[in-house]
């Protein structure tokens, strides 16, 4: 299922984010703010268990999450992603997970895995910005279903058509909550008209 949100607050703040006069301290707020709202429509299938709360002035039947939820940030610019949904869900755990793209090639090359052995993760949510021609996304989902997470879920800000594609080819079981498609990839690899490089962009590396 590819989901791309109508929220008018995510369109609102894509419109800045793509402005490439936006400087880095308000990219990564936007990041913040639209991945956010990405997570709370992207974990509403959350399975929930029954619990009791005493409030001052009685006891209240409650719910609390019942499903172990990781978070894995796509270095660098899924860092920022991660960063709000640990605000949003501070129990979560953090997975980073390094890839890059190699520039020739544009095929994702592996430089950092931190996932512990027995990381017991029910959930895991794939956290990147730039849905191109969707290798990195499909790498970094690999990697985490060949480490026995049962359910994989992707967030990302502005997708191509081609990246959507490619993920629903390799992993069809994968949702994907996005908050815009775009028109296409150009002859670089990069999203048209999209936001230029995510990383870059957000560690005023550029
Ligand atoms: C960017 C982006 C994705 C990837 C998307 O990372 O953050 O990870 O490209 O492209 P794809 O769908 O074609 O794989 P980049 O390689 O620029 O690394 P960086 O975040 O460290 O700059
Ligand atoms: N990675 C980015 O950061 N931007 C693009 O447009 C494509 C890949």
């Amino acid at each position: 299922m590819i989901h791309v949100c109508q929220h008018p607050l995510v369109q609102h703040h894509l419109a800045a984010l793509r402005d490439a006069a936006t400087p880095p301290q308000l990219f990564r707020h936007l990041i913040s703010e639209i991945s956010q709202i990405l997570f709370y429509e992207a974990t509403r299938d959350l399975k929930l268990k029954p619990s009791t709360v005493t409030t001052p002035v009685a006891e209240c039947a409650s719910a609390t999450l019942a499903e172990v939820i990781g978070l894995v940030p796509v270095l660098r610019a899924g860092l920022g992603m991660a960063n709000a949904l640990l605000e949003a869900l501070p129990t979560a755990s953090v997975w980073h997970l390094g890839l890059y793209r190699d520039h020739q090639t544009l095929k994702p090359v592996t430089y950092y895995n931190k996932l512990p052995a027995n990381h017991g993760l029910d959930v895991a949510f794939v956290l990147d910005p730039m849905l191109a021609t969707g290798g990195s996304a499909n790498e970094a989902i690999r990697i985490l279903k060949a480490a026995g997470v049962p359910r994989v879920i992707f967030i990302g800000v502005i997708a191509a058509p081609e990246g959507v594609q490619a993920l629903r080819a390799t992993h069809p079981d994968v949702p994907a909550f996005l908050g815009a498609i775009d028109s296409h990839l150009n002859e670089r690899g990069y999203i048209v008209p999209g936001l230029g490089d995510a990383g870059d962009r957000q560690f005023g590396t550029v």
